[in-house]
């Protein structure tokens, strides 16, 4: 599925120079090193602020709270996405409203919110958190438009989403914050874990970096009840030496996917989507998304056998996800069924991630394509 090997091979000698200076400087919290990750993040991303943290779901708590969100709020989000997206509302204190998906995208439903937004659920809604799910960003035109007309703050899940653009703006620069993660899967990845809240709020980005040192803006003097959740050192100066590298990696991916859809169709295997009906229906890609790529997801109806039949052949392929977020055991808590989202819960049985990566070859793509054309035929 993923050989994040091939990455290191090359950047093997860069990277431990980079860690060696960390030693050397003995800067193992904030510091040097994640001041200038900081500093060429936001420069990359054409934002304003940008405030490493320990992980991605930390900053999506961080993003929340130093916009504002707590209790007595609510805040919208998908039931297709990474538990986070959910889990960090309810730890700021607020409750979790979900809306349904665009089955094309499986990215948040714009004109789904809107119609929350005109019903009595709307009561306390302070924020929309649109997931730019598979490194393709959520519809921010519509977004914008109601925060614009209903007053709510725009959080962005961009954890799978560095360098994807929204009609040439940039994910982390969309909506008033934005979370990335730097799990070592994802597109620009750190040795262990890592997040970062991006802003072009001066003000909300000091209080995202008050909040991640226990709420202090002097050592020892606590404004508010932050919690831990600092970048370590290490991390900064890893992040730093692969930021070099991550737009050429987007290319890299583009081309991956560019060349799956190419042997798809080659094979006959297409089918034109939402809804699988016998064969494959491929990703999606809006036009003026900037698609990074982070996954190339298919839907496909006999999705588990198909899964069984490529681990048989030794090829890696996985679920994101396999059960929506109404549906875990840990959110009944929020009040929903089985029912309540159809096109997640749809999602959820058919969509079959591939691997992609930048280093992926084509000989490898074509096993993969072959390997589905043999099981569908
Ligand atoms: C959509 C989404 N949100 C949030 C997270 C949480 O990030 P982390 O694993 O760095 O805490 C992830 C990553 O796993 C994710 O994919």
């Amino acid at each position: 599925m993923l050989d994040l090997k091939r990455q290191y091979h090359p950047l093997h000698q860069e990277l431990l120079d980079a860690v060696g200076h960390v030693l050397d400087t003995q800067q193992f919290i904030l510091g040097e090193p994640v001041a200038a990750f900081e500093q060429a993040a936001a420069a990359q991303l054409s934002v304003a602020h940008a405030v490493g943290c320990s992980s991605g779901t930390d900053a999506l708590w961080l993003a929340l709270a130093a916009a504002g969100i707590g209790p007595g709020m609510s805040v919208v989000t998908t039931p297709f996405s990474f538990f986070a997206s959910v889990s960090a509302i309810l730890r700021a204190g607020a409750t979790a409203v979900l809306v349904d998906i665009d089955p094309s995208t499986f990215n948040l439903d714009p004109l789904a919110v809107e119609k929350m937004l005109d019903s009595p659920q709307a009561k306390g809604l302070r924020a929309i958190l649109p997931v730019h799910l598979y490194g393709q960003c959520a519809d921010f035109t519509a977004f914008s438009r109601l925060g614009r007309e209903h007053g709510p703050k725009l959080i962005e899940d961009a954890a799978q989403a560095w360098g994807a653009e929204w009609q040439g703006v940039r994910a982390g620069a969309l909506g008033d914050a934005a979370a990335f993660s730097f799990y070592p899967t994802k597109n620009l990845s750190a040795a262990g874990d890592a997040g970062m809240v991006t802003t072009n709020s001066a003000e909300l980005a000091e209080r995202a970096r008050m909040l991640r040192q226990h709420g202090m803006r002097r050592r020892y003097f606590h404004d508010e009840i932050g919690w831990n959740t600092r970048m370590d050192g290490f991390q900064g100066a890893i992040l730093s030496v692969k930021l070099k590298y991550v737009e050429g990696w987007n290319q890299a991916r583009r081309a991956v996917a560019a060349k799956y859809d190419a042997l798809f169709a080659a094979a006959g295997l297409v089918e034109t989507g939402p809804y699988p009906a016998r064969g494959v229906v491929l990703p999606h890609e809006v036009p003026g998304s900037g698609h990074v790529w982070h996954q190339y997801v298919i839907r496909t109806p006999r999705r588990d056998a198909l899964r069984e039949f490529l681990a048989a052949r030794k090829i890696g392929s996985e679920i994101y996800y396999p059960v929506p977020l109404h549906m875990q055991e840990a959110l009944q808590c929020l009040g929903y069924a089985e029912g309540s989202f159809p096109e997640a819960e749809r999602a959820a049985r058919e969509v079959l991630a591939l691997p992609i990566f930048p280093e992926l070859r084509e000989d490898e793509q074509q096993t993969v394509v072959a390997a589905i054309a043999e099981f569908l035929s």
